[in-house]
């Protein structure tokens, strides 16, 4: 066993090497490549009272869709009529009927998740639409103000009118982290979110609807960062290179779905049960989502364990907002 976890962090620091250096590199030699990206309005609001809102979130542990029902419940509150829901299940044809559209996910490998982007490459145009962008992100952080500028930049590409952005930060939910004995590192930020948290989500949702009636839109760039340089592909597939087993185990699989609802990417097929893992982009939402264990995942051969079972073993309920009235 010793020789077999060797062997695969062998693999990894010398993959991992090889790319950092790579990247490094590219990076030194072409600087320009490294540009900042600035996201201001290109046009006018397309009406000067918004009634209708959408709030669309990508959410694998729940953190980012809490925080887009709160936006939601704010919007509510103003007498918007709000459609909250899933960015997987949205109808992206749609987005051209609303006033005002957010769009939330989690960041993952210092950037938006990749089947956010690509779902972001595809939305119809939404000219004079207000939009907002914010992304949930673990414990310190790392890459979530230049991934809510790439959201909103997405948006403001396809005639959106940026009105608001913000980062999030709460407790991480990269099971490799406490799987490989980093439990503390997760457990900092277990009291986040908290109600501050939570007051920040508001201010975000009614400086957007204040924005909105003074059609003033808001210019973001984003930030020269050195985790930049390893985001999204190069650092997931980093991640991938430390990943032992990835597998069912059919004896716990209870056939509930939940995991093929949750990937991204279709990477999973019940009927078999078959993990196609280079399709899997390595969000751990099977994992973390599964009922019953049946998710088998190694790093290092240790084996690794799912965000709800680091919340049962530490008795930790997450703070939810405290209702709007109270
Ligand atoms: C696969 C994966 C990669 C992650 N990468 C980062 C990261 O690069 N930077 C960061 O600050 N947090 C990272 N995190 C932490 C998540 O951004 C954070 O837990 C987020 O709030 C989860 O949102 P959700 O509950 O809506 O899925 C990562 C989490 C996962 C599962």
């Amino acid at each position: 066993m010793d020789a077999k976890i060797n062997r695969e962090a062998h693999i990894f620091c010398r993959r991992g090497f090889l790319m950092s250096s790579l990247a490094l590199a590219l990076s030194l030699a072409a600087p320009g490549s490294v540009s900042a990206s600035v996201v201001k309005a290109k046009g006018a609001l397309k009406n000067k009272k918004p009634q209708k809102g959408c709030v669309l979130s990508y959410s694998q542990t729940g953190y980012t869709e809490r925080y887009g029902k709160l936006i939601a419940r704010c919007w509510e509150k103003q007498g918007l009529t709000v459609m909250t829901g899933n960015l997987k299940q949205a109808d992206r044809s749609a987005l051209a009927n609303y006033d005002l559209i957010a769009i939330g996910a989690p960041v993952h490998y210092f950037d938006v998740p990749k089947n956010v982007q690509d779902w972001l490459t595809e939305i119809p145009s939404i000219n004079g639409i207000g939009v907002v962008s914010y992304v949930s992100f673990g414990g310190n952080g790392n890459g979530q103000h230049n991934a809510a500028v790439n959201i909103l930049e997405a948006l403001t590409n396809r005639g959106g009118i940026p009105l608001g952005m913000d980062t999030f930060g709460n407790m991480s939910a990269y099971p490799p982290t406490w799987s490989m004995g980093n439990e503390a590192q997760t457990l900092k930020f277990r009291d986040k979110p908290d109600q501050a948290t939570y007051a920040r989500v508001r201010a975000l949702a009614s400086d957007v609807l204040g924005r909105y009636a003074s059609g003033q839109g808001i210019t973001v760039q984003s930030e020269p960062s050195f985790s930049g340089l390893f985001k999204g592909g190069i650092s997931r597939w980093v991640a991938k290179a430390t990943i032992g087993r990835h597998e069912m185990d059919t004896k716990l699989c209870i056939r509930c779905g939940t995991c093929v609802n949750r990937c991204p990417v279709g990477a999973i097929d019940l009927a078999i049960p078959r993990i196609d893992t280079k399709r899997c982009i390595l969000c751990f939402g099977c994992l973390n989502n599964c009922p019953t264990g049946a998710h088998v995942m190694t790093t290092f051969g240790k084996k690794i364990y799912s965000f709800a079972e680091l919340l049962k073993r530490h008795k930790i309920a997450i703070q939810e907002p405290r209702p709007i009235d109270g």
